[in-house]
Formats: structure tokens, C-alpha cells, sequence
């Protein structure tokens, strides 16, 4: 309804394929199966999810290694997700639907396997040599300190050439050389190649990470008790990552990719303490990312206090052409359902992450399952298949835990395969799934649904501006959302008690989705009560009811 950029007033949906929708029967998703599911996701109706754009996790050809996150060919689709002419059907029924299509571009690292890498630790004197960062060592021993995220050494020793190459993640993910402009040519073609075949978007795999420093300093220490099992841990990291180099770079893609009407770039900024870094690649003026995830909320813990202190840091900090962009669960982390499932409160305490996640002011990124309450699934050691999660992240129990199969129906593997699965099905898909919630009026989804519903057609909540109300309560958020006249109320409560909110509203006001109720009479001597974990969004305005959104 607003005239303004999809990646501003939209949602976007992740999927992770290999555990959507398994059609070919080898228990591992594939884009057939995102096709069928395409109506589930949008079909215009409201007995739909609504959601606008489908971020894709890799589905390029893969040795798996990192599910995806090692890539070995950049143009093509991995034989167990389909084919670029699926590709290309995927692309058609989506728009056909008006959901975009955005791309995981993993442009920090390649796969061992990748021609380039092959080529390039074959021989010193080989052209590719200078794709990937060679080193010959100090005394025997790797140039410098820096650290795998997945533990031990970035720097692997090559008896091939005997010399070492430095990658951050696995050693199968040899990082590329953004110094040498060849390997920048080469990959500012395959985004090209995306765009051509009418992809709407990327998301930046580690942006920040393509530049390391020209003379390989080691980083300095840092205080931290992890650090004794990786070392990468016990480091600032100020000599590997987010070097000046980078916004150059971006601006450069975001030249070629704002060449192609109304695409976008959104960043996965690499850090672990500080998010707020992220802020600064939007550009220095608006030549950076479109959007940079805010990833806060993955270690906010349920208190009003934390969400609203990101919410700040962001709405503060943004730069004037800057849009946030707010993540509550991906295929890295704990999944926000489980995250937040103390004293069993995960159904409630979603439908008030979801409420907030929808209203706020930013593009809304969901990760798939989320809207039916997904939850982490138990895995057994050696059910863990991801190798570098088994190392870390978060710390021994792998990352799988999120990544299990979409719950579709109560048919055995919870209707994501006829065969089998590549990871447990969580056993709870028997009772939560989308069957079950589709026509279930107080289900979550349903929640999803209406909610998605609501932003769609209202202004204030797609762009108006977001003022925080009382920024002391400790189990209320509260904030406004208004566009000219126009203005939207939300209050939550974070507490499983009856709260209250003191609130002067001249006008008058009207229940447009809450949890708890839908009538208009919710204003006594200025103050709102609440009822434990009701989700409250309201109209405001001198005749709330009548007016149009
Ligand atoms: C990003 C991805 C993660 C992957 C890593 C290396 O953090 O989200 O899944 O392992 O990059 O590509």
C-alpha cells in the first residue's frame, strides 16, 4: 500500500533448503520443494503467510562441508538442490507471487574444491597463486595469531607448495585474496550472473572479513576465558577483519547492483560482541549496504531492557539513509523458541517476539519454522552432522539444533520428506505443525498471518517513525509508530503478571491485534492494565475505529 522499497516495508522469510521440503526422497530439501510451497508462503490471500522475499541459505554446487558455506561453483545449483532451470522456474512462481528472491553470496571463502583453489595451491608459480593468501611462515611456524572461528590456527600448512594458506572458518574454506582485482572481477561477474537470471538481492556471507591486513600483524590479546580453548576468542580482532579496504569494495557493489531496479545487499556483519559495528557499512553516505542485520536481539534475554536497548542503539545510531534490520533466529543459533522457553512460557513469549518483530520499525528477516513455534531439536553427538559446528558454536552442541526439518503435518517426518530426513524431525511435530495451526484461530501462525497482514496495510508500522514509551517499565515495552497523523500504539507485556502502563492519550483508541482481547475499552484513568504476556497493538487517533489505515 505505501509507495516505497520492498526491502524497507516487506519480510523476509529464510529458508535453509536442505530442511524445507524434501520432493526427490533423499531426506534432504530441494527447490521443488520451496516451489510447492510457495502458496504457503504468499498467495495474496490472508490464509497465507504473506512474507515478501525468501532469503536462500547456499544451494550453489557444495562439497557440504559447511552445508553450503563452502561453495565450488558460484553459477550453478548443487545437483541435490536441482538445476539453474528449476532455479529459473523458482524465480518465475515466486514473482508471479510478488516474494523476491535473495541469493547467499559467500564471496569471504571458496571450498578447497573450487577450480580456483585447485589451481592455486597446485603450484607456486600458478596464475590463480595470488587468488588466496599464501604464506610462507616464520621459523617454521604460521605467520601470525589469528584464530578459526572453529578452533585452532587460521593458517593450514600445504605440503603441496609448502607453504600455508590462511582460512578463517574450516580449513576446506580457503579465504580469497580481495587484494588481487582478478578475484574482485571474478565475483563482481557472478553477481551479475544472479542478477541477469532476475535474483532480487543478496546476503553477504561475512562481508566485513574480505580485507585482512597488508602486512599480516598479529591481533593483540584479549581478555577472555574462552580464549584458552580458541585462541580465536582471546583476541581483538582489529588486524583480520574490517579493514579500511571494505567500503570501497561496497560501494562498488552496491554501484553494480543498484544498476538493476530496486535490488538490495544485506549484510551479515562478523563480530561477537559489538553489532553496532555493522552501522558503519551502510556508507558514508548511501553507497554501502541497504541493509546490515542487527543480530542484538540473539543475545537480548527476556526483559524489556535488552530488546530496548538495541532498539536505541540502532534508531540512535543509524545513519539518516539507514534502515534497521532485526533477527531473532537463523540458522547459527539457538532458535528464539527454545532460547526463551524457560517455565514452558516459549508460546506466549513468541507471539510477543513475534508482535515486536512485526512492528518495529526495520525489515523483519524470520527464520523458517518460527512461525509455528519451532524448537531446537535434541541431537545426540553424533547426530550433529555440520563438522565445524561439532567444534563450536555454540560451544560443543553444535549449530544442527536449529537446522531440523520444517514441520509440515503429523505424517511421519512431519510431511518435509517421504523417505527419511538428513536430521532428526523434532518428535513434538505431532501436535506442532502447520496443519494443525493453519486453521486454528489462536495459533501462532495464525498470529504470523494476521500480524504480516496488518503491516501490509498500515503505514505507520511499514514506515512511520518509532518513539519508545516509557523507557523505565521493566516488563513493559511500549512504543508508538507514526506517520503524519497516523499512529500506532504497541504495548507488550514481557511478564507472565497482570501489568499496567500509564498512558495520557487524548484520543481515543482502538484494538486493531492484540492476544487478549479486541475491545476499545482499555484506557482507566490513564493507565492500560495488562494481562500476563498480552500483546496489545492499538489505533490511535480522534476516530480511531473509522479510520483508514
Ligand atoms: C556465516 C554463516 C555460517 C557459516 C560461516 C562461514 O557466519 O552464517 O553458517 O558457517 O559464515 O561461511
Amino acid at each position: 500500500m505505501v509507495d516505497q522499497l520492498w526491502w524497507k516495508t516487506g519480510v523476509i522469510y529464510q529458508i535453509y533448503p536442505r530442511s524445507f521440503k524434501d520432493t526427490t526422497g533423499i531426506g534432504i530439501g530441494d527447490l521443488l520443494g520451496i516451489i510447492d510451497s510457495l502458496d504457503y508462503l504468499n498467495n495474496g490471500t490472508p490464509g497465507s503467510l504473506g512474507i515478501d522475499a525468501i532469503w536462500l541459505s547456499p544451494v550453489y554446487p557444495s562439497p557440504q562441508v559447511d552445508f553450503g558455506y563452502d561453495v565450488s561453483d558460484y553459477c550453478d545449483i548443487d545437483p541435490i538442490f536441482g538445476n539453474l532451470e528449476i532455479f529459473a522456474r523458482l524465480v518465475d512462481e515466486a514473482h508471479k507471487r510478488g516474494i523476491r528472491i535473495i541469493m547467499d553470496l559467500v564471496f569471504n571463502h571458496t571450498s578447497d574444491r573450487h577450480p580456483w583453489f585447485r589451481e592455486s595451491r597446485s603450484e607456486l608459480q600458478n596464475s590463480k597463486r595470488d587468488w588466496y593468501i599464501w604464506h610462507a611462515g616464520k621459523k617454521g611456524k604460521p605467520p601470525n595469531n589469528w584464530g578459526s572461528y572453529f578452533g585452532g590456527s587460521a593458517w593450514q600448512w600445504d605440503e603441496i607448495t609448502g607453504q600455508y594458506y590462511l582460512a578463517m572458518f574450516t580449513s576446506q574454506q580457503p579465504d580469497l585474496n580481495w587484494r588481487n582485482p582478478a578475484v574482485k572481477q571474478a565475483l563482481f561477474n557472478v553477481m551479475r550472473f544472479w542478477l541477469d537470471r532476475g535474483v532480487d538481492g543478496f546476503r553477504l556471507d561475512v562481508y566485513n572479513q574480505y580485507f585482512k591486513d597488508v602486512r599480516f600483524r598479529s591481533n593483540p590479546r584479549k581478555l577472555n576465558p574462552l580464549g584458552f580453548i580458541y585462541s580465536f576468542w582471546g583476541q581483538e580482532h582489529i588486524y583480520d577483519r574490517d579493514q579500511p579496504e571494505m567500503y570501497e569494495v561496497l560501494s562498488d557493489m552496491r554501484k553494480l547492483v543498484d544498476a538493476y531496479p530496486e535490488r538490495m545487499m544485506i549484510g551479515e556483519t562478523a563480530d561477537e560482541d559489538d553489532y553496532t559495528k555493522a552501522l558503519d557499512y551502510y556508507g558514508r553516505q548511501n553507497d554501502g549496504l541497504h541493509l546490515a542485520f542487527n543480530f542484538d536481539f540473539l543475545k537480548s534475554k527476556w526483559q524489556p531492557a535488552y530488546f530496548r536497548l538495541a532498539i536505541r542503539k540502532w534508531e540512535e545510531n543509524l545513519p539518516d539513509w539507514g534502515w534497521p534490520a532485526y533477527v531473532l533466529s537463523n540458522h547459527d543459533v539457538t532458535r528464539h523458541f527454545s532460547r526463551y522457553n524457560r517455565g514452558r512460557q516459549g508460546l506466549p513469549r513468541a507471539k510477543i517476539a513475534a508482535a515486536m518483530q512485526l512492528t518495529l520499525r526495520g525489515t523483519p528477516t524470520l527464520y523458517y519454522g518460527e512461525e509455528i513455534g519451532q524448537a531446537e531439536v535434541k541431537l545426540t553427538r553424533k547426530q550433529i552432522l555440520d563438522p565445524p559446528g561439532k567444534r563450536y558454536w555454540p560451544f560443543y552442541q553444535g549449530r544442527d539444533g536449529c537446522r531440523a526439518p520444517m514441520q509440515w503435518d503429523n505424517s511421519p517426518q512431519a510431511g518435509f520428506s517421504s523417505t527419511g530426513s538428513w536430521l532428526p524431525v523434532n518428535p513434538d511435530y505431532r501436535f506442532k505443525n502447520v496443519a494443525v495451526q493453519q486453521n486454528d484461530p489462536a495459533s501462532l501462525l495464525t498470529f504470523y498471518q494476521r500480524l504480516i497482514a496488518l503491516r501490509k496495510k498500515t503505514a505507520a508500522l511499514q514506515i512511520g517513525n518509532l518513539i519508545l514509551i516509557d523507557n523505565n517499565h521493566k516488563r513493559i515495552l511500549a512504543y508508538r509508530r507514526q506517520i503524519e497523523d497516523r499512529k500506532i500504539l504497541v504495548i507488550l507485556n514481557f511478564s507472565r503478571r497482570p501489568q499496567t502502563l500509564d498512558l495520557k492519550a487524548d484520543n481515543s483508541l482502538y484494538v486493531l491485534l492484540g492476544t487478549h482481547r479486541n475491545d476499545t475499552s482499555i484506557l482507566t484513568d490513564n493507565q492500560v492494565a495488562l494481562a500476563g504476556n498480552e500483546v496489545l497493538i492499538i489505533r490511535e487517533g480522534k476516530n480511531a475505529k473509522e479510520e483508514n489505515e
